[in-house]
């Protein structure tokens, strides 16, 4: 039996950290469903497509799209291609790419073309898979559910340190991209980010990434599977 760990949560508030860290702890695949909303999100960017005023464009072209996870040559990573072709992850996490990729995101049938996929990487044997609808919408029985949070500052702190942005871009600024990010995963009508009812949500606020991880193992422990 595959042991399936769905992490939502809003940007930036650490879930994909947390995540990475989790899998390394207890041997397992990391699936991050956001880069794979990037990867099409970037397509589009580069094609001049406008998501917003023009989604059937994009829509048109996911026939003729490949994405997948891959495990690497020792099988303990995944990686993710894009037609065959390793994606940038330099380029996916650019403000170009930020600014687009909810307006992806929102866009239904880019929802239903990624589901079999992110589906069928869960049944690899442990999977710590990430994003904002895993546990509601693409593995609503996995194993265990996190539902990682931070307030909007703290959140907008994180982000910055990073690293991502152009030089003198303010705190102020990345507060507002985050919140506009929020609002539209938030309140879209399809597969909208919330926790799903049996999860455990961590306000990591005043926690390191190893705090989380160890809540969420010491969670694990207290409620073995069945
Ligand atoms: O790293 P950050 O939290 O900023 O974002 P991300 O996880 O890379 O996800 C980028 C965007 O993809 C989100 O703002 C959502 O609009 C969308 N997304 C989604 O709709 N469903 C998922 N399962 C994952 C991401």
């Amino acid at each position: 039996m595959t042991l399936q760990i769905a992490i939502d949560g809003p940007a930036a508030s650490g879930k994909s950290t947390d995540a990475k860290l989790l899998a390394e702890r207890i041997n397992g695949l990391y699936v991050n469903t956001g880069l794979m909303y990037r990867a099409v999100a970037g397509a589009a960017y580069n094609l001049g497509i406008d998501p917003e005023k023009n989604p059937q464009e994009l829509v048109k072209l996911l026939p003729q799209w490949t994405l997948e996870y891959r495990l690497d040559n020792d099988a303990n990573k995944l990686e993710l291609f894009f037609n065959d072709k390793p994606v940038d992850n330099a380029f996916l996490r650019s403000k170009e790419v930020s600014d687009v990729v909810s307006q992806v995101a929102a866009i239904p049938e880019v929802r239903d073309w990624m589901l079999q996929k992110q589906r069928d990487c869960a049944k690899l044997p442990i999977i710590i898979m990430e994003g904002r609808d895993i546990q509601t919408v693409v593995l609503p029985n996995a194993t265990y559910k996190f539902f990682i949070t931070a307030s909007a500052e703290e959140r907008a702190r994180r982000r910055l340190k990073q690293g991502d942005f152009k030089d003198g871009t303010t705190l102020k600024e990345v507060a507002e991209q985050i919140k506009l990010r929020d609002h539209l995963d938030s309140t879209r009508a399809v597969a909208p980010l919330k926790p799903a009812a049996d999860s455990l949500v961590i306000n990591t606020d005043n926690m390191t990434p190893d705090e989380v991880v160890d809540k969420m193992v010491e969670h694990m422990q207290k409620n073995p599977r069945q």
